[in-house]
């Protein structure tokens, strides 16, 4: 079947600097996507040649180890039509322009999700066109509904991806082959092992001139509505017999619906911005004081909120979720936290908890233990055996292009489960909105805000 990737908001910092270069990296590979018709659309005065050319310097920034060929296999099948996409009789002659069966890619600030979906439905899609929308998928749960009930007036559910490229990352595909491909590991996947789970985004990198976006979402809504609550839906899901479509989302939408929501906001969530400081040799000016912030919104850099999944696998298990900007350390990890061993014949010392690290960029797994100290039988050591794991050949937006052109949707997040986040953290929006925890200040370079009164981070 022959299909167009019709990319609305073609001119846009996502097209350039991660769809692209993807395409590119999938001509160079060949195989699904790797010859797809791109139709770039957006309001810039811009012909097929004008476009390639924008294309073209996008691709030599961002994807230089391409090589020449494959960019120039792209960039031949690239078009451009300008349309103002809220419009359906503008969106429709830009839909006329697609050969075969659009794939339409809503690569638009988010506000521009409901009245171009809105658009499409007046238009109609052919059968077998497939809709991919990009995050946030809304702002709260209301949204997320109208934005779910539009779709599922234009495309089956099937034929929708809603993007959260964090499952296509290694680490996250990694939780699947640890947990469901090795005899050792899923028999002590429960409440009755584990004490505790942490997922942990803290980034060195600041605001990085994103402030548009950024200042209007926060931590919360960048990061853990929807990034961060996948990772806990593939810890904690229960086994899927298969891993499809239907199966994966499902068995990930189940765990969604089981997650409580902070208990005690005070007590189980810490919101933090970030002040002026140096990370890694640079100095930054505080978060306030960014070009484009809007100090008076209070919109935070430091996220974390602890849930529990109210399951018989993990009932009473706290699952920490927390994410932060211009922190003095990179760690992005799952860390599953052991319950101690009862460690009898150590008399005097009892053993530390065996930690399973996952780490991401650079990915790798680490797993620690206690052995015997050093020549002396009866004491015990701290060892952790560490494996990095190798780069892969396709960025996440690669594999998530390749698999949705191949008309795959396993790796999409399903209406469900992008419902049940926004139920999730609404109440810890709320609480926030309504000042009933502090927005705390960190320094830039620290590792992050601290509870008053007290040393926990
Ligand atoms: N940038 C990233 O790193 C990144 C990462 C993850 C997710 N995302 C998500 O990807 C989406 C796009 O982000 P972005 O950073 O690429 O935003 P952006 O740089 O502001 O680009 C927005 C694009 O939408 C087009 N557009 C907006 N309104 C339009 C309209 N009415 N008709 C036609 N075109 C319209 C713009 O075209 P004009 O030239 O006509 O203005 C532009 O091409 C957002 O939902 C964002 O949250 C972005």
């Amino acid at each position: 079947m022959s299909r167009t990737l019709v990319v609305l908001g073609g001119s846009g910092d996502l097209t350039g600097r991660l769809l692209l270069p993807s395409l590119a990296q999938l001509t160079a590979l060949g195989g699904p996507g790797g010859d797809v018709a791109v139709l770039a659309v957006s309001r810039q005065d811009w012909d097929d040649d004008a476009y390639r050319g924008w294309a073209r310097d996008r691709l030599a920034a961002h994807a230089p180890e391409v090589d020449d060929g494959a960019r120039e296999r792209l960039l031949a099948r690239l078009g451009h039509v300008r349309a103002d996409v809220t419009s359906p009789a503008q969106l429709g002659v830009a839909l006329g322009r697609a050969a075969g069966t659009p794939v339409v890619y809503l690569a638009l600030p988010n506000t521009a999700f409901l009245p171009t979906l809105e658009a499409l439905a007046v238009i109609g899609l052919p059968a077998g066109a497939q809709v991919v929308v990009e995050k946030p998928f809304g702002r709260d749960r209301a949204d997320a509904r109208a934005l779910n009930e539009v779709l599922h007036r234009l495309v089956p559910e099937r034929s929708v991806f809603r993007i959260d490229h964090f499952l296509a990352l290694q680490t996250a595909l990694d939780v699947l082959g640890l947990r469901f491909a090795n005899r050792m590991v899923e028999p002590v996947w429960h409440a009755g092992h584990v004490e505790r789970v942490d997922i942990v985004f803290d980034e060195a990198l600041a605001l990085e001139g994103r402030a548009g976006y950024y200042d209007t979402a926060g931590a919360l809504r960048d990061m853990l509505q929807n990034h961060l609550l996948q990772l806990l839906a593939l810890v904690a899901m229960e086994p899927p017999h298969a891993l499809d479509d239907t199966t994966l989302p499902a068995r990930k939408a189940d765990v969604l619906r089981a997650v409580r929501p902070p208990a005690d906001v005070a007590r189980d969530t810490l919101r933090g911005r970030y002040t002026a400081g140096t990370v890694h040799g640079r100095r930054l000016p505080g978060y306030a004081e960014e070009a484009g912030v809007d100090p008076s919104r209070a919109t935070e850099t430091y996220a974390e909120f602890t849930v529990t999944v109210d399951d018989p696998r993990w009932a009473g298990v706290p699952f920490r979720l927390r994410t932060g900007k211009a922190l003095g350390t990179d760690r992005r990890e799952i860390a599953v936290h052991f319950r101690p061993a009862p460690g009898l014949p150590f008399a005097g010392r009892p053993p530390e908890p065996d930690v399973l690290r996952l780490r991401f960029d650079p990915d790798g797994i680490a797993l620690e233990l206690n052995l015997n100290g050093a020549g002396d039988p009866y004491d015990l050591e701290r060892h952790v055996l560490e494996a990095p794991l190798p780069p892969r050949p396709l960025p996440a937006y690669g594999i998530l292009l390749r698999e949705l052109l191949a008309g795959d949707s396993t790796l999409s997040i399903s209406d469900a489960e992008a419902e049940e986040s926004w139920r999730i953290v609404e109440p810890v929006l709320a609480a926030w909105a309504a000042g009933e925890v502090p927005l705390l200040e960190y320094p830039a370079g620290s590792a992050g805000p601290t509870r008053p009164g007290t040393a926990d981070r």
